[in-house]
């Protein structure tokens, strides 16, 4: 079956896919029904859903795309482990999932697979519009069965960034075949007798109906014009265009290129190496989008001229009604934005996965920092390692100091860390219980965030089509 047909009409409008939980299935059907393109974020997904029955599924929204998967029973027996009636949960933890490791049971693999199916369902019910899901390549366990679910909900594009996803095209193609997908651990520390790979394998899964699926466009992010061109020429398969992602973008940056120098503050700077070539990602024949700080109507206009096919934006949407942040916090940044309180830090140390990342910076607003007491629960940002006796093993640096020594981790990558994954779920409005308090969060957002109010002149708040509108210059249409 041809992976796709006719000639794509791209869209001007990426909404960026951002995780965990902010790009969700209300924001990308939101501007996907506006004839863009909707992105939803697949990382940490599976968590998302098990904490969205446990808090009641208003709606009943998740219930029934869950009823919609595929394989039999994995519906009713995680409505079963998970579901409680709204406000049943009170101030009990939530229940969690076991954490991904090369090898995950055919269960654990399922629970991925259905919230990504889940995800990409609900963006594209009641429409014929586009929908994308956005993984990061760093976050390697969980990405096979993620993605055969987002393409047996019919996801249209896979966009990729946090690092070089050159086996994915040639793993789209194999999955939309049902066939077996292989893809390469990382491992650090001393190597293993054989190749360190993850395999899934669609047939394990009790699915009827094997009619190939269609294959998603694979929409890398680079911040080089040299990745984009290795990717192009390289990669395993068809590579259907590049977003193009600059330092100002919100979430993790690129670190930059050359000797790290930093400001008086402690940001990484960034310099001349680090524009990209945009004659060079031309050349490659191939669409693309730019982001980070292109969230305007002349950041728009630019990127036209440059020959891109539009933008991907991220912040702008990440404080509209339909995104996943909780409204909260929404509204204490919007109020900050307009009254100058707020700022954006690059922050080099704050993510394990060791690239800079961008934290809002409010007085008022609790955020995680050092004195949070360390716990590795959730387990996405873990690396794999190799003990001297030849055993896998996993580790994060935000995790227990003495647990990631223990694991032979260096105590100075620990410095710094946040819990990326316990925060950003808390962004969200499900921030795990403990005995301490809940967890607190840590938001981050482009460095464009303080001229946010260019758009939203003191508004309180504001809609996806609303800053659609704003982007094209054209009255949306719904
Ligand atoms: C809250 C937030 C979370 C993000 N999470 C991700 C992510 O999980 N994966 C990713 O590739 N990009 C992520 N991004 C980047 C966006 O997808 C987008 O490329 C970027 O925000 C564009 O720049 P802008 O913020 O200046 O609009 C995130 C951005 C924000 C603001």
């Amino acid at each position: 079956m041809p992976p796709v047909t006719g000639t794509p009409v791209y869209p001007r409008i990426i909404q960026g896919g951002m995780g965990i939980g902010v790009s969700g299935w209300q924001l990308a059907r939101a501007v996907s029904r506006l004839g863009h393109l909707g992105v939803v974020s697949g990382t940490a997904v599976d968590t998302v859903l098990i904490r969205r029955l446990q808090d009641g599924d208003e709606g009943g929204h998740v219930r029934r795309a869950m009823a919609a998967f595929p394989v039999a029973g994995v519906s009713d027996d995680l409505v079963r482990r998970f579901y409680l009636p709204p406000g049943a949960r009170g101030n009990a933890p939530y229940k969690l999932l076991s954490m991904f490791r090369r090898v995950a049971s055919l269960g654990r693999q399922e629970v991925a697979m259905m919230a990504n199916f889940v995800e990409v369902w609900l963006a594209k019910e009641g429409h014929d519009g586009v929908v994308g899901i956005n993984l990061l390549t760093k976050v390697q366990m969980p990405n096979l069965p993620s993605l055969y679910g987002a393409m047996l909900a019919g996801v249209d594009y896979v966009l990729m960034g946090a690092g070089i996803p050159r086996e994915i095209p040639g793993l789209l193609d194999a999955l939309s075949e049902h066939r077996e997908a292989r893809l390469k651990l990382d491992v650090e520390g001393p190597a293993g007798a054989g190749p360190d790979e993850l395999v899934f394998t669609p047939r394990d899964h009790a699915i009827e109906d094997r009619t190939p699926l269609r294959r998603p466009l694979f929409v890398p992010i680079v911040s080089a014009s040299s990745l984009a061109t290795t990717l192009a020429r390289k990669a395993s398969g068809r590579v259907d265009g590049f977003i193009v992602e600059g330092p100002t973008a919100g979430g993790h940056n690129a670190p930059p290129r050359g000797q790290p120098l930093f400001s008086a503050d402690g940001e990484p700077l960034y310099g001349e190496r680090d524009i990209v070539d945009l004659g060079k990602i031309s050349e490659l024949g191939l669409p693309f989008w730019l982001a980070g700080g292109a969230g305007t109507p002349e950041g728009l206009r630019a990127a036209l001229a440059a020959g891109a096919a539009g933008v991907q934006v991220g912040t702008l949407f990440a404080y509209c009604d339909e995104s996943g942040f909780a409204p909260e916090l929404k509204s204490r940044v919007l109020a900050g934005i307009a009254d100058r309180s707020v700022r954006v830090r690059t922050d080099p140390r704050a993510s394990p996965t060791g690239y800079p990342f961008k934290v809002v910076q409010m007085g008022g607003l609790e955020q995680q920092d050092d004195r949070r007491q360390r716990n590795c629960d959730l387990g996405y940002l873990r690396t794999a390692y190799r003990t001297e006796e030849g055993r896998l093993g996993y580790r994060c640096a935000a995790e227990p100091v003495a647990d990631y020594v223990a694991k032979g981790g260096d105590v100075a990558d620990t410095v710094g860390r946040r819990c990326l994954c316990n925060a950003l779920t808390a962004n969200i409005g499900q921030p795990q219980h403990r005995d301490a308090g809940e967890e607190l969060p840590l938001l981050t957002s482009g460095d464009d965030l303080v001229s946010l109010d260019t758009f939203a002149q003191g508004r309180a708040r504001y809609s996806a089509a609303d800053v659609v509108d704003y982007l094209s210059g054209v009255p949306a249409c719904s």
